[in-house]
């Protein structure tokens, strides 16, 4: 495997070809935790990789330098895919100072024992000197957590992004133009989704920040490093963080005995009527991964689900509390589904598509058991209504 950035910056992470769960995110590609070694008049490793592949990565820093001639250990964020071999990485480089921000001192204090570390702490914009080579620190805060932070590689305009452009993707190439560009996209997309999505603003900033440094190169944290699509990968960045819609209308629903299935059957005719993408999910079929990285370009959606117990259908009680927490935003769409004898399970969903503030272009559509034809013709309706939303989308 090729592991040479440029002249003096190795990746030294690890490939984890078999994770499949990443706290509730799927990734059916895996992943890769990447960590880098730059080599100068002083030596620097920039984060580590999960606690148990702590073994992996040293001897991949070992085959590239001796593991007591590191002398800095960059921690760009504290969460744990990051810095769990830090502990180690700690005893196994003794002459290495861990450099990182005062949030993320404190943030590692609290997941580690770190008596007996040295500590540099770096300001905003503060730069490190590893002889010829210049590393500058810009914090990113809440992308994604609060003592997040990049470093920029000054001279080859090298930016190692922590997890801003990453993609849970498995490779044993390293760089995006070795490797199918659809489907990194496509993960970069999911990526953004299921972990960037709720931090518009941070988001935001960030890019706003770094649009002003020359970028040859980004190194992530997670999957392939851009150096051939930077500009297509900021641009869908700048697109994503507003949840920009396409032409698109997402359907999706449980059904119990089959009459909330013929009512989104029935929607999903009536939009299909339009020229425009229609995805029409069974939440029993699909997962909560692939269905927010669905919602959020959808232009138009609607949700539905039977009355089960006074409530919703736990699949899509399960999709719609994770896509809520994500927080997709400008999404115009309504709820339905059917029920025995109380319409709770509609009014359910429609608390979800509330808190998300999704914009309702009608009352939710319900019917009392079988979906009879006055029903599935209002949903057809409704089917239509949304395509016309999503037709007005760039
Ligand atoms: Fe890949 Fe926020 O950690």
């Amino acid at each position: 495997m090729k592991t040479i950035l440029t002249e003096g910056v190795s990746w030294v992470g690890f490939v984890d070809w078999n994770v499949r769960d990443f706290h509730g995110y799927v990734t059916d590609r895996g992943s890769t935790h990447n960590s880098y070694l730059i080599e100068d008049e002083k030596i620097a490793v920039i984060d580590t990789v999960k606690a148990q592949y702590s073994e992996d990565f040293l001897a991949r820093v070992a085959e590239k330098v001796p593991l007591d001639k590191v002398d800095y250990l960059i921690c760009n964020h504290a969460e744990p895919d990051h810095s769990g071999s830090f502990p180690v990485a700690v005893k196994a480089f003794p002459n290495a100072v861990v450099v990182c921000n005062a949030k993320c001192q404190k943030a590692l204090s609290m997941h580690y024992d770190v008596s007996d570390w040295k500590f540099q702490v770096v300001e905003d914009a503060e730069t490190l000197s590893l002889g010829t080579k210049t590393l500058q620190f810009f914090n990113t805060p809440m992308v994604h957590w609060p003592e997040s932070m990049v470093t920029y590689y000054v001279e080859k305009e090298i930016l190692f992004s922590m997890d801003v452009f990453g993609q849970h993707y498995a490779s044993s190439y390293r760089f995006d133009d070795e490797s199918d560009i659809c489907e990194v996209m496509q993960e970069a997309k999911m990526y953004y989704a299921n972990i960037v999505l709720p931090f518009e603003r941070p988001v935001g900033n960030a890019l706003e920040r770094l649009g002003g440094l020359k970028i040859s190169m980004i190194a992530p944290s997670h999957g392939v490093i851009w150096r051939s699509h930077i500009s297509e990968i900021m641009q869908a960045y700048a697109g994503w963080r507003v949840s920009k819609p396409v032409k698109k209308v997402v359907i999706a629903f449980s059904s119990m005995w089959n009459s909330t299935r013929k009512m989104a059957k029935a929607i999903a005719a009536g939009a299909e009527e339009s020229d425009v993408n229609v995805h029409l999910l069974d939440m029993a079929a699909n997962n909560n991964t692939t269905f927010v990285t669905d919602v959020m370009d959808a232009a138009a959606v609607a949700f539905g689900s039977p009355t089960l117990n006074m409530g919703i259908m736990p699949r899509m009680a399960s999709a719609l509390t994770y896509v809520r927490g994500l927080k997709p935003k400008g999404k115009k769409g309504f709820a339905f589904g059917s029920y025995g004898w109380a319409a709770k399970g509609s009014d359910e969903v429609a608390g979800y598509m509330k808190a998300m503030n999704m914009e309702f272009i009608c009352d939710p559509i319900v019917c009392q058991f079988g979906a009879d034809d006055e029903t599935l013709e209002k949903c057809r309706e409704a089917g239509r209504k949304l395509a016309e939303i999503a037709l007005q989308a760039e």
